[in-house]
């Protein structure tokens, strides 16, 4: 491809000898796991986030599932969450033993249509998981409220929403937990599979601690049957040189955006993507809606440029949920994005030039 989805390359190839004297070090070191690589990483996404604690974990999914245990959810436990969302938000919940109760979305930013959650509630529910799409916040006023109404906990899924804000306060830091991914096309990536947990509870904090090392406070002494989910030294070594460059990236994505939406909301059959008032979106993708998504893709293929359906099938129609006993038209809304949501190359590296292309090649095809 000309223009890629995300370009990692271009991204290493900038910060490339930054990460060489970093992983150098860690080589030079022999210390891998847990050492002061993940704790420096740890109090640095705290400081960011505003949280009081931040844990180092294997993977986002890892993060979910450990905060899910953290906080208290156990089997046959309801979690009300999104149909529209990468799988893993619901595999969590299903680890646990607990099941995942979903909610329709919001027309505008895809989001979990926090109106309807508390109609979703039962004697069984316990814990509400936002998921931040896209990098556009989730409405977090309304989920905590509906949640202290009946004693429910609050995970939030920011795996595409590092850096995102609602009025400055970050995702990450409104509910029990946040949980971060840093897989490697994430806004904040890794060279491999990681994860992060966020959290003001000192107590969360110290069940993370163990569970994410074999449920051991003590070396060799385990209180609880615990996982090995650890962000090893190399990783976090990474994620620290990144990290400083975060807000640049971020910015740099959102005037990619801003560009796209310059072009975009001017030709009919096109709707672009929402950032509602007092909502920092960090464009984890850009997501349009279009009814002529075939055709765009060719035409974009054609010319070598990248898109992608994010997501092709909502959760309650995979097959892997069919269990659950939700038909088809039991969620329009996602059902209907579904069908007309196409995601367009966005990352930091992205040129003016080649969104210039990306539009008239779209202009071109309508
Ligand atoms: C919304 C969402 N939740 C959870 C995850 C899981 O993260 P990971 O791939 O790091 O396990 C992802 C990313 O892939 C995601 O996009």
């Amino acid at each position: 491809m000309n223009i890629p989805m995300v370009d990692l390359k271009a991204q290493y190839l900038d910060i490339k000898e930054e990460l060489g004297m970093k992983i150098q070090e860690v080589l030079d070191s022999c210390h891998f796991i847990l050492g002061p690589n993940v704790a420096a990483l740890e109090k640095e996404v705290a400081e960011y986030t505003g949280t009081r604690h931040a844990v180092a974990v294997a993977s986002g999914t890892d993060a979910l599932h450990l905060a899910l245990l953290a906080t208290g959810i156990k089997p046959g436990d309801e979690v009300i969450t999104t149909p529209f969302t990468f799988i893993a938000t619901a595999e969590a919940i299903s680890y646990i033993g607990a099941k995942p109760v979903f909610v329709d979305i919001e027309e505008k930013t895809l989001n979990m249509d926090t109106s309807m959650i508390a109609s979703k509630i039962t004697g069984k529910t316990k814990a509400i998981i936002p998921v931040h799409i896209f990098g556009h916040p989730a409405n977090m006023g309304q989920v905590l409220e509906v949640a202290n109404t009946h004693g429910l906990k609050v995970i939030e899924d920011c795996a595409q929403s590092f850096g995102a804000h609602y009025k400055f306060t970050k995702t990450g830091s409104f509910a029990d937990a946040g949980c971060f991914s840093f897989f490697p096309s994430k806004n904040l990536g890794c060279y491999g599979d990681g994860g992060m947990v966020t959290t003001d509870s000192d107590n969360v904090a110290e069940e993370l601690n163990s569970l994410r090392n074999h449920g051991s406070k003590v070396r060799y002494y385990h209180d609880t049957v615990g996982y090995n989910s650890r962000l090893d030294e190399l990783q976090a070594g990474i994620l620290r040189v990144k990290l400083k460059k975060i807000e640049t990236y971020n910015r740099l994505r959102r005037e990619r955006a801003m560009q796209y939406n310059e072009s975009l909301s001017k030709m009919p059959g096109i709707t672009v993507p929402s950032e509602m008032t007092g909502y920092f979106h960090v464009y984890h993708q850009y997501t349009i809606r279009t009814s002529k998504r075939d055709a765009i893709m060719k035409a974009l293929s054609d010319k070598g440029i990248a898109s992608a359906i994010y997501y092709p099938v909502p959760l309650h129609l995979q097959k892997s949920y069919k269990e659950l006993g939700y038909g088809k038209g039991a969620f329009p809304v996602a059902e209907r994005a579904a069908e007309n949501v196409l995601s367009l190359p966005i990352y930091p590296e992205l040129l003016p030039g080649d969104v210039d292309l990306i539009c008239e090649t779209i202009k071109a095809c309508l």
